[in-house]
Parts: structure tokens; sequence; C-alpha cells
């Protein structure tokens, strides 16, 4: 039976359904269980990463070789595609749509995976387009808590650090956006906060949130503490980068503050805005995320290619 994400592109998490989510966390769920065989046999997937990237280039190669399918790749992009002799997305988009399958791409500047997405004749998968979105990013963050949490209705989350260049969160508001009794608390330095069009779409989503700067106010509030990195490689000049560095750090103390029954998650990479000494603590879920990774991009190439 055909799925409805068949042959489409996730540039935004806005792009699939809640059904379509559904879906996906379902199937990684089944999966994590129990490891499905060779199902995309045949299959290539292109990943263009024209950014730094660990977890989520590995774990979308990992995913589509364990599938049974294969994988060409750039890293650097920038520089080893012709995007560096001034070729424009959209050709590069147009090229890579008669080699493969499925093109996963990553870029440094926002709606360049739009573009893309928009002349190609095979799905393509936004994995971070500058400080725009990271739609997959959400679906491991749902995942996780409702894993963790058993529920996706009723949670109240602080999000903590860069709001303003941080894709991951923007992402995850509006997919929190889909469910009921959601409260989410921002919280960073103001030249940071969270951007008005977010803040828009959850206004007419009857969203409740509020803007906080101190991480201290909300800690004993919140069912899901969302840790950032302040997003380094955004910032015009060193010296305005410094200025916010290590401005929130999750520590021991702060451990002592939150719920029982919270759960702290970050989409990783963090530079020092978590001490490893949370680590071992089992609300700590951020390695966590890292694994449900694997499902979740299993789930999502065999969805847009069966
Ligand atoms: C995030 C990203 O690239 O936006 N990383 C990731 O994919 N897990 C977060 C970040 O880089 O801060």
């Amino acid at each position: 039976m055909a799925n409805s994400l068949q042959g489409k592109s996730i540039v935004s998490i806005t792009d699939i359904s809640k059904d379509e989510i559904e879906e996906v966390l379902n199937l990684a769920r089944i999966w994590k269980q129990d490891l499905p065989g060779k199902i995309l046999d045949g299959r290539i997937m292109a990943s263009l990463f024209f950014e730094a990237s660990t977890r989520t280039r590995f774990s979308f190669e990992t995913a589509m070789l364990r599938l049974g399918g294969q994988v060409v790749h750039s890293e650097n992009a920038r520089v080893f595609t012709s995007t560096e002799k001034g070729e424009t997305i959209e050709d590069t988009a147009r090229v890579l749509d008669k080699l493969v399958d499925v093109i996963v791409m990553r870029s440094h500047e926002e709606g360049y995976a739009r573009r893309a997405a928009s002349v190609s004749s095979v799905p393509i998968i936004n994995a971070g387009d500058g400080p725009g979105e990271h739609p997959t990013q959400t679906l491991i963050d749902l995942y996780t808590i409702l894993e963790e949490l058993e529920h996706l209705d009723n949670i109240r989350i602080a999000m903590v650090g860069d709001l303003l260049y941080g894709r991951t969160v923007r992402s995850l508001c509006q997919a929190l956006a889909l469910y009921d009794g959601i409260e989410i608390y921002f919280v960073s330095p103001r030249e940071l906060q969270m951007r008005e069009d977010i803040k828009v779409f959850l206004n007419d989503h009857a969203i409740v949130f509020s803007e906080h700067y101190r991480m201290e106010d909300v800690l004993d509030k919140v069912d899901v503490l969302y840790m950032t990195r302040i997003q380094k490689e955004r910032f015009a000049t060193r010296e305005d980068y410094e200025r916010y560095k290590g401005v929130y750090i999750f520590n021991e103390e702060s451990l002592a503050k939150i719920r029982d029954n919270s759960i702290i998650m970050h989409p990783l990479p963090r530079v020092g805005e978590i001490d490893p000494i949370v680590d071992k603590d089992p609300r700590a879920v951020y390695f966590k995320q890292v694994q449900n990774g694997l499902f979740i991009r299993m789930a999502i190439l065999s969805l847009v290619l069966e």
C-alpha cells in the first residue's frame, strides 16, 4: 500500500501532517525493537553537506546502509561541488536527481533546501538550512519525548540558549503546535530571542509561550528542558559570539532544581552548556536522542522511497 510520504520532500516540519509524523514515529519504534531487512537494496541516497555535521550525516548514511541502500556524498560541498564554480542549488539538484533516489542536504543558507525541492524530481530531505529549519531533528525530538514521557500532549517545555539562530527549536515549536496543552518557555538573551515568525505561528495555533532571561526561573516548571548551543558560525564577529558564550550552563546545581520526572534534551553538539557530570543522571537523554536518530532516519528514508 502506498504511503502518503512516498516521493515527498521534507523541507519544513510543516510539510508533513500529524498523521505522517506519527507514521514515522511508529515505524521507528517498531524498528528500534527489531531491525528490518535490506528493504532499500538498489536505492541510492546522495548526502550533500555544505555545513559541518557529525550526527545528522552519519546517522542518515548509516540508516541508508542498514536498510541495504547505498550512499554517495559530498562533505564540505561548498568547496567540493560545482557550487564552488558558481552553479546554483537548483542546477545542482537537477543534476543529482538524474543520479540518485533521494537527496539529503544541509546548507549554510536558509531556503536552500526549499529551492532544491522546487525543481528536484526526487525527494529532498532538509538536514538543516542555516538558521531555518531542521525537521528530521524534530522527529527525533518528538520520538524521544514520547518514549521517555509517554505522551506528546500537555508538555511543558523550556527551550534554552540561542533561539535566534538555532534551527532545531524553530522546527520543534511548529511540530508541538499540533498537540494539545503545550506550554513553551523560551529562555535566551534578549538579542537571541525566538524570531517573530515562530511567535506569530504559535499565537495562530493558540500555543501558550513566554519569554525569559534566567534559566533558573523555569527549571522547576517544565517536563522537558531543551538546551541548545550558541550558534558560533552565525555571528558576524568572534566578539559577538564571545558575548553570549557560556551564558547558560546546566550543571549539578541545576539538576537539583528540575523535577524528578522531567528530561534534559539537547540536539548536540554541546559546547559547554551541559556539564558532563549531568550525563549519568537518568533524566539526561541527549545521547538517547542520537540513538533514536538512526531509527527515525531509517523510517524517513523508507517512507519517502518505498
Ligand atoms: C543541530 C544542528 O545542526 O542544527 N545539530 C544536529 O543536527 N543535531 C544543533 C546545532 O548544531 O547546534
